[in-house]
């Protein structure tokens, strides 16, 4: 199962600060060249030598230390029927993020990153209110929720821009997050007004359902992954110019 996902905001993910441009480029940071026949496995290895360094967090580029990652707010657009907001989230699991490809496309200036996290979870607080497929839900607490084995490619167009002399990677609004998960654990406490057993039998619908449920939930995953893919790629594009990355 595959799915795009639009009409997503994470609201207040991280600011990024673009005061001044160009830092010096730290050294787990590493260029590959384009004009050599192994350029793909360059970016793969040198991108995956990199990950954990920009998961930790640098200061220089406004990347925070995500692990965990928090996030202040969520609003999930789940269509007219639902209205999903989650608050506080704290997002675990991204220290094993598995780098799977690393793709740029220079002509078509198509940049795509394709990573696994086994077990990627958020854990805050959630407002909920309308329908589920079929059925009614409404409450407010504390929610859980895990995306196992979860295969999430992120697809970004950019173009160049100039900057006091240097050229830079500048991602366009385009860009997408498809994923396939192989299980969602879903928990969502005190639904129904801290009714118990109509809780119980919705968490157990919505785990049963799971598939269907993540066309509901599916946004505040994609949305989450997507802009944290999306603000790292563009910290980092923002500081270090096109040629220190991508040599001739
Ligand atoms: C990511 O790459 C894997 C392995 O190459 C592939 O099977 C999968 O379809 C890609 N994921 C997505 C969501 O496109």
């Amino acid at each position: 199962m595959s799915r795009k996902i639009l009409g997503f905001y994470v609201l207040c993910f991280f600011h990024i600060y673009v005061t001044s441009k160009k830092i010096r480029t730290p050294s787990y940071i590493k260029p590959c060249s384009i004009s050599a026949p192994d350029f793909e496995d360059c970016c793969l290895s040198h991108g995956k030598e990199a990950l954990p360094y920009i998961l930790k967090g640098d200061r220089r580029f406004g990347i925070p230390n995500m692990i965990p990652l928090t996030i202040p707010q969520i609003d999930v657009d789940a269509g007219n029927n639902l209205k999903i907001l989650l608050k506080n989230i704290e997002v675990f699991g991204l220290d094993k993020t598995i780098l799977n490809k690393v793709k740029f496309d220079t002509d078509a200036k198509k940049l795509m990153i394709n990573i696994s996290i086994p077990q990627l979870s958020l854990r805050g607080n959630y407002e909920i209110d309308g329908r589920i497929l079929i059925l009614p839900i409404r409450g407010n607490g504390d929610l859980d929720i895990l995306a196992i084995d979860g295969i999430y490619q992120y697809n970004a167009e950019y173009i160049i821009s100039k900057y006091k002399g240097d050229d830079y990677f500048d991602l366009t609004e385009k860009d997408t997050l498809d994923f396939d998960l192989k299980n969602m654990k879903i928990k969502l406490n005190n639904l129904f007004d801290g009714d118990k057993k109509l809780g119980d039998q919705m968490n157990k619908f919505l785990n049963e359902n799971w598939k269907e449920v993540l066309s509901e939930f599916g946004p505040a995953i994609s949305g989450t992954v997507r802009s944290i893919g999306r603000s790292i790629a563009s910290a980092i594009f923002k500081k270090i110019p096109y040629h220190e990355l991508v040599l001739d």
